[in-house]
């Protein structure tokens, strides 16, 4: 009798795991194969070979690029080098990637791990840059004011707080107020994997502000990229591992109710808005298998789309650029410019084209 009960209790936990594979192999979109969408006119950018996991670009042009992040997903490229943040002029004819100096007494460089980057203008047009960073894995946001004529990023403030364990993405809305997804609950490494593995779906979004911060939403199998449209009326979360995104409607009180949500093939990445049309542009894993167990022979494939008219009944998806990873490996965001396109990845390399 105890023999069938340990069998049993066997037996399901086997038919739970194998429930488990296949559900993990959906969520993860395991290897979808991608039918090639080429651009005209695309060069590789020079200065960056081991990630730009984020960049934003600014109205004048001016590109910041994170670079560095020692991906929890992809075998680390380049171990000893710590993060930067670079930065590429795109009114140049052959832009590249310099290295910003860092410059502010009490910032740990060597540690330096940055993810999510998200820039705020003043009305003095003063430009800050908050950054998430990982130092020895832990979560911190990092504030920055951008000094253009030095080329160098002045550091003002490191913010740490409880409902920030596991910042992956933020957007600003005033230079120390703004939203941010978790993408886990956990902090733990082996927690994480299970909850990863499980899809505990417990990562959620959050306000922040130097006098409060709360939950504004959660359930995310994975909440990745967060944007705002140009109006700030609306914010865009991209759920990876259920391949959505979801559209909010943002209130002064910084709550946000549901709106809509757009389902995909792909695992959706990160979002940047631009800031001419409105339009989402959005970095996407279509194979999260090669993307999270790397292996040299067979690299993660990249994808773009564009999503035009996001709040209208029905919002125009397009499949703007396609790659088998034998160009650009695991793109994570797009973002555009006077008709030219800037793709980054996890930790590849950038990728910049026509449209
Ligand atoms: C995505 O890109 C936008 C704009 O380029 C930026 O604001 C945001 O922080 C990025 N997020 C992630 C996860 O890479
Ligand atoms: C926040 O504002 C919205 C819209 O005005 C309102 O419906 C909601 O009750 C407010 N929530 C809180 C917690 O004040
Ligand atoms: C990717 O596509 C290129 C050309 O389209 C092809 O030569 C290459 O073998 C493909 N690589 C993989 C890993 O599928």
């Amino acid at each position: 009798m105890a023999k069938l009960l340990v069998l049993t209790v066997l037996g399901l936990a086997l038919a739970l795991f194998r429930d488990h594979r296949a559900s993990f192999q959906t969520r993860i979109s395991a290897f979808r194969e991608v039918k090639p969408v080429e651009l005209p006119n695309c060069n590789l950018v020079k200065g960056i070979e081991h990630g730009s996991e984020d960049l934003e670009i600014l109205s004048n042009g001016l590109a910041f690029i994170s670079s560095g992040l020692k991906s929890l997903v992809q075998k680390d490229l380049e171990p000893d080098k710590s993060g930067k943040i670079l930065l590429m002029d795109l009114n140049e004819k052959h832009p590249t990637a310099l290295e910003l100096k860092i410059t502010g007494s009490n910032f740990d460089l060597s540690s330096f791990t940055p993810h999510g980057i998200s820039t705020f203008t003043d009305e003095d047009n003063a430009v800050y840059l908050l950054v998430v960073n990982h130092p020895d894995s832990k979560t911190t946001v990092e504030l920055f004011k951008f000094q253009e004529e030095e080329k160098s990023l002045l550091h003002l403030k490191t913010i740490r707080h409880k409902l920030l364990p596991s910042v992956n993405d933020v957007v600003a809305v005033g230079p120390e107020h703004f939203y941010a997804t978790n993408d886990h609950y956990f902090v733990h490494p082996y927690l994480r994997s299970w909850e990863f593995y499980l899809g505990l779906s417990w990562s959620y979004v959050v306000y922040y502000t130097p006098d409060e911060a709360g939950v504004v939403a959660e359930g995310f199998d994975f909440a990745n990229g967060i944007s705002i449209s140009p109006d700030g009326k609306y914010v865009y979360v991209a759920e990876s591992l259920a391949h959505k995104i979801h559209v909010y409607e943002k209130h002064a009180n910084w709550t946000l109710t549901p709106l809509k949500t757009l389902d995909f093939d792909t695992l959706v990445d990160n979002i940047s808005v631009d800031p001419v049309t409105g339009d989402l542009w959005v970095g996407c894993h279509p194979d999260g298998m090669r993307l999270f167990y790397h292996d040299p022979e067979n690299p993660p494939a990249s994808e773009v789309l564009r999503i035009q008219n996001i709040l209208t009944e029905e919002p125009k998806v397009t499949l703007v650029y396609a790659d088998n990873g034998t160009v650009l490996q695991g793109s994570t965001v797009a973002s555009v410019y006077k008709g030219k396109i800037l793709v980054g990845t996890v930790v590849h390399k950038a990728l910049y084209c026509e449209l």
